[in-house]
């Protein structure tokens, strides 16, 4: 990447717009989900009408270029901000020569959260395929595989944890983005980043409440 794209202000441009799609996509997806605490019929016809259309193979190839695009830049970003730090300190004082705690974790958490959607997208997208009929519709029966996923221990503290990093990862991450695209100054910085808290905690606790809800009253 060469130009304004390949700077250091530009890859951060990039790096918030691409996490603000993600973001965009989390809210949609833990809200639509809820559906689940409806029935499995409501939660199966919503996802049956979500992967029929052709507007899905729209929203899978943005989501996938904004992924390439947040990795790429955040490791890129990561690496020169660590060369710039070394490099400042080597001399000066030893023990200053680290990058700060907040961006350490950020990668650490970006790193984490990148296998939970992998591991998550193979136990799902393309995990057992249970069909059920929905007012004579044969659809895809999703509630079912979700309700056996979260029968196991495992799964339910594995989502969770994430999910608790996926909420550090958005406050920060959401306000940072806002920060990038110079959202963050003057009157409203304080608005928007209660908003990014507010934005954060919602998903996180959406999300959190659907496996625990299937692993203690589960109805099959
Ligand atoms: C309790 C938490 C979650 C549950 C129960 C859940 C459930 C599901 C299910 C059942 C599917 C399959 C949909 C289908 O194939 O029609 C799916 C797809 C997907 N999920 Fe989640 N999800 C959760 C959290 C997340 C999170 C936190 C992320 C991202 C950080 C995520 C990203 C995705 C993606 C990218 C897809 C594929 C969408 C597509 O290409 O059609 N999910 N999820």
């Amino acid at each position: 990447m060469s130009g304004f794209l390949g700077s250091t202000v530009g890859k951060k441009y990039l790096m918030g717009i691409s996490g603000l799609v993600w973001a965009g996509f989390v809210l949609a997806h833990m809200a639509g989900n809820l559906l689940i605490f409806v029935s499995h019929d409501a939660y199966n016809s919503y996802g049956h009408a979500l992967t029929s259309g052709k507007l899905i193979y729209i929203a899978e190839a943005v989501l996938l270029l904004a992924l390439i695009v947040h990795v790429y830049t955040a490791v890129s970003l990561t690496i020169s901000n660590r060369a710039a730090k070394e490099q400042k300190y080597a001399v000066a004082a030893k023990g200053a020569k680290r990058v700060s705690l907040a961006s350490r974790t950020m990668a650490v958490q970006g790193s984490l959260i990148l296998v939970f959607v992998i591991y998550h997208l193979i136990t799902f997208k393309y995990g057992t395929h249970y069909e059920t009929t929905v007012n004579g519709v044969v659809m895809r029966d999703l509630a079912r595989l979700m309700e056996e996923v979260f029968q196991s221990t495992t799964y339910v503290v594995w989502y969770v944890v994430c999910l608790i990093l996926l909420g550090f990862h958005l406050s920060h991450g959401v306000g940072s983005s806002f920060q990038s695209l110079g959202l963050m100054e003057g009157t409203y910085r304080g608005t928007w980043k209660k908003l990014s808290y507010a934005y954060a905690v919602i998903v996180a606790l959406g999300f959190i409440a659907q496996p625990l809800y299937l692993f203690f009253f589960a109805t099959n």
